[in-house]
């Protein structure tokens, strides 16, 4: 997009010039510009050209300066959460959503009276149609946003009662499109927890194994990932986000599965490293692999907002509703088969 107008401008630039040369050319020839002039019309062109250009790509340069500016300005005016005076500590790590309400645009209801209880040492798969609201859901355990209705407690603490730093100290994040910064994959891993030991850091690469990653890159581990992680698959990315919250550590892990399709090396490698991060935390995943699923402690269909069912895969699959089908749909997609 920002391209065009550069693009036309640059040949109109030329065009200018061009006609520039014809003219001179034309009336040398017919003898009304002697060479002098002439040398001196085509060394000026030429100079204007070259100035020109360069004005352009400034002036574009100004415009993506500006839109950075403009993105900066946005999240300065950002309202800080509002933190409480008093905080309180949460006694473990469970999570329950109280009759949780909220909505993005404060008319269309995107979460609408859920109760939920994620217990501590349990995974909990949610599971639903595409914007049914499971992002919003879990975003709101880490207050991306505050809930509008109802309470998400932590402990039994209310989010919004514990210290912020506590809150995000105990939250580990991974997302479905994580975005790694343009370093090795070792500084990405790192970022989990910059005081760690090698230690601990070959503790946490030991299960989602980005290291196997790195080795098929040029130089390993010592090679940079590019902006965004855009050299590495998406699943590849996931696997280096696993190992950055298996070294954050957090009692709390909010898992947003990829949705594209991984190879058979990515996907043993997310499934290990699922279970050794759910063994002892409260793990809460958005979750499209059908092993995930079934797999799960307990699994809430999110419809609409609401949670339409609850209960084990087995529990559910025994139940009218809409996860059967659900079910039925994915295990075709996907060529997948329970033994
Ligand atoms: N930042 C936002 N601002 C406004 N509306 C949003 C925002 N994020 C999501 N929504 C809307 O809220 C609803 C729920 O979105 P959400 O991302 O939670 O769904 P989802 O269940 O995670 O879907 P998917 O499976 O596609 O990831 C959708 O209608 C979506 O358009
Ligand atoms: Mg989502």
């Amino acid at each position: 997009m920002t391209q065009r107008p550069i693009t036309v401008y640059t040949l109109l630039v030329y065009l200018v010039f061009g006609l520039t040369l014809l003219c001179a050319t034309a009336l040398l020839a017919l003898g009304q510009l002697g060479a002098v002039e002439y040398l001196f019309v085509v060394v000026l062109a030429l100079r204007s050209v070259d100035a020109l250009l360069k004005a352009g790509s400034q002036s574009m340069s100004m415009s993506v300066c500006q839109n950075a500016i403009d993105t900066s300005e946005r999240i300065l005016a950002a309202e800080p959460l509002p933190e409480t005076d008093a905080p309180q500590h949460p006694k473990g790590a469970g999570i329950e959503f109280d009759h949780v309400s909220f909505s993005y645009d404060k008319a269309r209801p995107v979460i609408d009276d859920v109760s939920l209880v994620c217990p501590e040492g349990r995974l909990t798969a949610l599971v639903g149609p595409s914007g049914s609201g499971k992002t919003t859901l879990t975003r709101l355990i880490a207050r991306f946003w505050d809930v509008d209705g109802g309470a998400v407690r932590i402990g039994g603490v209310d989010v919004r009662d514990m210290a912020v730093e506590e809150l995000l100290g105990m939250v580990s994040l991974v997302f479905q499109d994580v975005y790694l910064f343009d370093g090795t994959i070792e500084e990405n891993v790192r970022f989990g927890q910059p005081d760690a030991t090698d230690e601990q850091v070959r503790h946490a690469v030991r299960v989602a194994r980005p290291d196997q990653v790195a080795e098929r890159l040029e130089d390993g581990w010592e090679t940079r990932v590019g902006e965004g992680g855009g050299r590495l698959s998406g699943g590849e990315r996931q696997r280096v986000s696993i190992a950055r919250a298996l070294l954050k550590d957090a009692p709390i892990v909010l898992f947003d599965e990829a949705t594209a399709a991984l190879d058979a090396e990515n996907e043993a490698a997310i499934v290990e490293a699922m279970h050794e991060l759910a063994r002892d935390r409260t793990v809460i995943a958005i979750a499209h692999r059908l092993s995930t699923i079934a797999g799960a402690d307990q699994i809430a269909m999110l419809e609409d907002g609401r949670v339409t069912q609850l209960g084990t895969h087995g529990e559910l699959l025994s139940q009218e509703g809409r996860y059967r089908s659900f079910w039925e749909d994915r295990r075709r997609a996907q060529g997948w088969r329970v033994r």
